[in-house]
C-alpha cells in the first residue's frame, strides 16, 4: 500500500466509528509542504451533506483516528485534516523500496488489455514534427501501462492506402531515381509525390492520370499493386530507422490497408441495422437524437441553429473513407485482441473524427473504453507552427540528427577527454533524451515552443540534467573500495534534506499510476525533476562517504535508491541514462 492508500484506509476506519457507516474519503498530497504531506477535505464534504459543523466533525474524526507509526494530524482552516508523515514511517518505507524491484509501483493494470494507437504516419509522406508528439507520448504510455501490468498492444496504424498513391504511382512510373530510393527511400518518395502534386496544379490531364492510376490500384491492378507494395516496404524500412533511433517499437503495423476487405461488408451492416442511411448517394451516419445537441457529435451549430454533421462511410462514387477504416479497426481490436481500452494518440484537429467514431462504435455495440489522447502543436521561436527556413514542414529525422549533433557539442565542452566512440554514444542518449523530455514535460494539450538551448541545458528542467544527476550518483559508488549492497542497509533519517529525499522516493509508487488518469506523462517528468533537485540539496547538506555509521550506509542506500528511481522513471518516458557524461 502506498502512504496515501494507508492514510485513506485509516481514515475510512475512523469514519466508520464516527458515522456508523462506511463512507468514501479521499486523501491528496498537499500542494505546499508547510501544510503537511497530505490532506483530506473529508470532514468538510461530509459535514455539508449532514449539515453539521465541519471543524467539530474534523475533531471527532481526529479523536478516533489511529495514526500510530504513520503520521501526525492537525485541523486547519475550515476543517481540513492535514497529515505530516513521520520520518520513521518514511525510513521504513524507503527501506522496503530498496528491496522492491518495482520501487513501490502497484501492478494495477493486471488483467486488462489496452491497444495504444500512436505514431501512425502516412506512407510516402514525411513524418513531420506533428508525428513526433504522437510517437513520443504514445511510446511513453505504452511503457507506463506495461509497467503497471496491462497487456499492451502497440499498433502503428499507418496511412498506407490514401489518395496520395495516385500521384505516387505516376511519379514512380515517370520520375523515380532508383539509386536515391535505395539510399534513403522516404525523401525520394516525398520528392516524386511533391513534384507530381505541383505539376498537377497546371496540368489537368496529369491530375486525371493520377486519378486513373488510383482507381486501377483500388481495383487490384497487379502492376500498381506491386508498386504500392514496394512503396510500403521501403517506407517501412525508412520509418524503422527513425524508430530504432528513437528506441520506439510496435507489436503490429496494421495500417489502413489491412482493413480493406472488411469495408464493404461493414457499410452493408450499418445500412441493414439502420445505423446509417443513404444521403445524396453517400452512406452517412446521422444523429439519432439521443443526446443533447451540444453533446451530439453528429450535429453542428450554424447561424440558423443545429444542423446535421454526419460521418460519411461510403462516398457516392463507392469509395471508403478514414472513418470506415477506423470502424473496421475498432471491430478488429475488440474481436481479435479483446481490447478493454483503446488509446488514440492523435493531434487536436482530429477531435471531431474521434467523437463521431466512438459514438458510432457504441451504437454498433462495440463497447470499450476508447480515448482520444489529443495534443497541441509544436511552435517555432516565432510562436508559429514550426517550419524550416524555406517554409517547409520540419522533418523528424532532421530534428533527431540535429539533437544528437548539438548534444555532442555540449558533451565535448563538459568532458573533452572522452574517447570519440564513447562520446558519440553519450551524445545519442543525451540528444534523443532531450527531445523526448522536452515533449513529455509539457502539458500535452498546450502548444509548445521548440527551443534547442532550453532542452539541452545541463542545469535546466531537461533530460540532460536528470541524466547528469544519475551519472553523478553512480560516480559516488565508483569511489568505493568494496561493492555496496543497499539491501542490507538500514535507513535512518535525521536531516530535513534526507527526510525530503526519502519522502519523494516513497512517492514514486503513487505518481506512476496517476499518469494514466488523464494520460499525463508530464506528471512523471515533473516528479523526476523534483527528485533530482531534492537529491542535489541532500548531497550538498549531508556528507555521504564521510558520514559515520549508520548514517553512511543509510545515505549510500538513499543515493542508490535515487539512481534506480531516476533510471526507472526516465525509462518509463523512453529515455536512457548514460554511465558517464
Ligand atoms: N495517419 C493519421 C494521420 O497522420 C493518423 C492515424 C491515427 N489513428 C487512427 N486510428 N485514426 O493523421
Amino acid at each position: 500500500m502506498t502512504v496515501l492508500q494507508e492514510l485513506e484506509s485509516r481514515l475510512a476506519t475512523a469514519l466508520i466509528s464516527v458515522l456508523g457507516e462506511p463512507v468514501m474519503a479521499t486523501v491528496t498530497p498537499t500542494a505546499d509542504l508547510r501544510f503537511g504531506d497530505y490532506q483530506s477535505n473529508a470532514a468538510m464534504v461530509l459535514a455539508k451533506q449532514r449539515k453539521t459543523n465541519p471543524r467539530a466533525l474534523a475533531q471527532q474524526i481526529m479523536d478516533s483516528l489511529d495514526l500510530t507509526d504513520l503520521a501526525t494530524a492537525e485541523i486547519a482552516g475550515p476543517g481540513f485534516l492535514n497529515f505530516r508523515i513521520l520520518p520513521g514511517a518514511y525510513a521504513m518505507r524507503a527501506a522496503a523500496l530498496i528491496r522492491d524491484e518495482r520501487l513501490g509501483v502497484p501492478a494495477s493494470g493486471v488483467g486488462r488489455t489496452v491497444v495504444v494507437d500512436f505514431s501512425a504516419p502516412n506512407v510516402a509522406k514525411p513524418m513531420h514534427v506533428g508525428h513526433i508528439r504522437s510517437t513520443i507520448i504514445g511510446d511513453s504510455l505504452v511503457r507506463i501501462a506495461r509497467f503497471l501490468g496491462f497487456r499492451v498492444i502497440a499498433d502503428n496504424h499507418i496511412g498506407d492506402w490514401g489518395t496520395q498513391f495516385g500521384m505516387i504511382l505516376v511519379g514512380w512510373k515517370t520520375l523515380l531515381n532508383a539509386a536515391a530510393l535505395e539510399i534513403d527511400p522516404i525523401p525520394e518518395l516525398v520528392r516524386i509525390y511533391r513534384e507530381i502534386n505541383a505539376a498537377t496544379k497546371d496540368q489537368p490531364d496529369l491530375l486525371e492520370t493520377c486519378k486513373r492510376e488510383l482507381v486501377k490500384l483500388q481495383a487490384g491492378n497487379p502492376e500498381n499493386l506491386a508498386i504500392w507494395q514496394q512503396c510500403i516496404n521501403v517506407s517501412k524500412r525508412g520509418l524503422q530507422k527513425i524508430y530504432t533511433k528513437l528506441d520506439v517499437s510496435f507489436d503490429h503495423w496494421l495500417g489502413e490497408s489491412h482493413y480493406n476487405e472488411q469495408l464493404a461488408g461493414l457499410v452493408d451492416e450499418f445500412l441493414e441495422q439502420g445505423l446509417a442511411r443513404v444521403s445524396h448517394g453517400a452512406v452517412c451516419i446521422f444523429s439519432d437524437g439521443s443526446k443533447a445537441p451540444d453533446d451530439d457529435p453528429f450535429l453542428v451549430h450554424k447561424e440558423d441553429g443545429w444542423t446535421d454533421n454526419p460521418t460519411i462511410i461510403r462516398k457516392a462514387d463507392g469509395g471508403f473513407l478514414y472513418a470506415t477504416t477506423d470502424l473496421a479497426t475498432i471491430q478488429f481490436r475488440i474481436d481479435k485482441w479483446q481490447a478493454d481500452h483503446v488509446w488514440y494518440v492523435v493531434g487536436v484537429p482530429q477531435q471531431l473524427h474521434f467523437r463521431q467514431l466512438f459514438e458510432a462504435a457504441a451504437r454498433w455495440g462495440k463497447t470499450g473504453d476508447f480515448r482520444h489522447i489529443a495534443f497541441g502543436s509544436i511552435l517555432g521561436d516565432d510562436r508559429k507552427l514550426m517550419k524550416t527556413r524555406s517554409g517547409e514542414n520540419v522533418q523528424l529525422s532532421d530534428v533527431l540528427t540535429e539533437a544528437v549533433e548539438r548534444a555532442a557539442a555540449v558533451i565535448a565542452e563538459k568532458n573533452p577527454g572522452l574517447p570519440a566512440a564513447e562520446a558519440a554514444a553519450i551524445a545519442e542518449t543525451v540528444g534523443i533524451g532531450a527531445v523526448k523530455f522536452a515533449e513529455l514535460s509539457q502539458n500535452r494539450l498546450t502548444d509548445y515552443v521548440f527551443s534547442w538551448d532550453r532542452m539541452l541545458a545541463l542545469h535546466g528542467d531537461t533530460a540532460p540534467y536528470l541524466q547528469y544527476s544519475y551519472v553523478r550518483i553512480r560516480s559516488i559508488f565508483r569511489k568505493l573500495d568494496t561493492p555496496f549492497d543497499a539491501t542490507t542497509c538500514q535507513v535512518v533519517l535525521g536531516d530535513n534534506e534526507e527526510i525530503h529525499l526519502a519522502r519523494l522516493l516513497v512517492r514514486f509508487g503513487e505518481i506512476v499510476p496517476t499518469i494514466l488518469d488523464d494520460f499525463r506523462p508530464n506528471l512523471l517528468a515533473n516528479y523526476l525533476l523534483e527528485l533530482a533537485r531534492a537529491f542535489h540539496s541532500f548531497f550538498e547538506a549531508c556528507p555521504v562517504l564521510k558520514a559515520t555509521e549508520p548514517s553512511r550506509s543509510s545515505r549510500l542506500a538513499l543515493c542508490d535508491l535515487t539512481s534506480r528511481t531516476l533510471q526507472q522513471g526516465l525509462s518509463l518516458l523512453g529515455i536512457k541514462v548514460p554511465d558517464k557524461m
